[in-house]
């Protein structure tokens, strides 16, 4: 990977001035606890512009749903999409820092699978991929439904828990390409497995357990033309432009009157001078009675 120092856009851009101090206040107003470390860019971090995520969940689960066991189906939610045998996601938006290799990036939508005649209930939403450094990646959703043990305990008592971090992701064989005004990140089919947290909020496959594997993009601007600070460069002859109709006082002369007053006032004086310096001249050889008949 190459990472190279450069300007960075989203961390400044977002946390100057105004938006700076309301962000002080509100970190006040709710405690530090209210924001995880993941949610929270770095001051060199990156605004993500493009990101799109490819996963299939996991194959086994889409089997049994689909098959004769559970009888059910599944449906996309909030701008989630499904092409088999993968649910996809885009239009990410967030932060990447190719320095600590960290970021967070949120996508809207969502999968609900039904079965078992409506027992079976679960909904999957707004994944968050968390990228926590150097080859590492986590995929956090919002889980709601009921669970098989109390389905089939007769009972219809949902859970539901926000921003699991469900997934662990495996991307040291990512692709992380750095340059001066960007980055790109590309995973192809990086696997997965099952969270402690993710088993704890889905308690049907042991921690560990490997789901589908996952393809990720995300691409994210660190600088522009427009919002680099120019180097400074030779001085440049001033440019003879006429100034704006209202960009002068009303009462202000004109700049040649000014030129044309000190020319006329060096004049007078030099004439002046030549005047004086004769006369002084001539009084000086009444004195000594020079140039006079003797
Ligand atoms: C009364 C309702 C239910 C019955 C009778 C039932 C029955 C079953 C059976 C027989 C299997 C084994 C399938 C196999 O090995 O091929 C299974 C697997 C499973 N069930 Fe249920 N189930 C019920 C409700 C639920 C609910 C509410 C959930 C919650 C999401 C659930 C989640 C699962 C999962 C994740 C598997 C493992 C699928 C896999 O092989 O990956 N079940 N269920």
């Amino acid at each position: 990977m190459r990472t190279s120092p450069r300007p960075r856009v989203f961390g400044r851009l977002a946390l100057t001035g105004l938006s700076a101090l309301l962000l002080a206040a509100a970190a006040v107003a709710v405690g530090p606890a209210a924001v995880s470390e993941a949610a929270t860019p770095t001051d060199d971090a990156c605004e993500v512009s493009a990101a799109e995520v490819s996963w299939g969940f996991k194959e086994s689960f889409r089997s049994y749903i689909s098959g004769t066991i559970a009888g059910g189906t599944w449906e996309v939610t909030g701008g989630a999409g499904y092409q088999t045998p993968n649910f996809t996601w885009t239009g990410g938006t967030g932060w990447y820092d190719p320095d600590t290799q960290t970021g967070s990036v949120a996508f809207p939508g969502g999968i609900r699978f039904t079965g078992h005649g409506g027992l079976l209930d679960t909904t999957f939403r707004d994944p968050t991929l968390e990228f926590t450094g150097p080859g590492a990646a986590r995929v956090h959703l919002d889980v709601s439904g009921v669970s098989m043990e109390e389905a089939l305990a007769g009972g219809t008592a949902a859970d539901s828990v926000s921003q699991v971090p469900f997934i662990d992701v495996d991307l040291t064989t990512a692709t992380i390409d750095a340059s001066r005004d960007g980055v790109t990140i590309a995973a192809a089919a990086a696997p997965t497995a099952i969270t402690p947290e993710g088993f704890a909020a889905f308690a049907n496959y042991e921690a560990g357990s490997a789901f589908d594997p996952i393809t990720i993009t995300v691409t994210a601007v660190c600088a522009s033309a427009q919002t680099q600070t120019p180097s400074p460069g030779p001085p440049t002859a001033p440019v003879d432009a006429a100034p704006a109709a209202d960009s002068r006082p009303a009462d202000a002369s004109p700049g040649w009157i000014s030129w044309a007053v000190a020319a006329f006032v060096a004049a007078g004086a030099a004439v002046g001078g030549v005047l004086l310096a004769r006369r002084r001249g001539t009084g000086r050889n009444a004195r000594t009675g020079s140039g006079g008949a003797a």
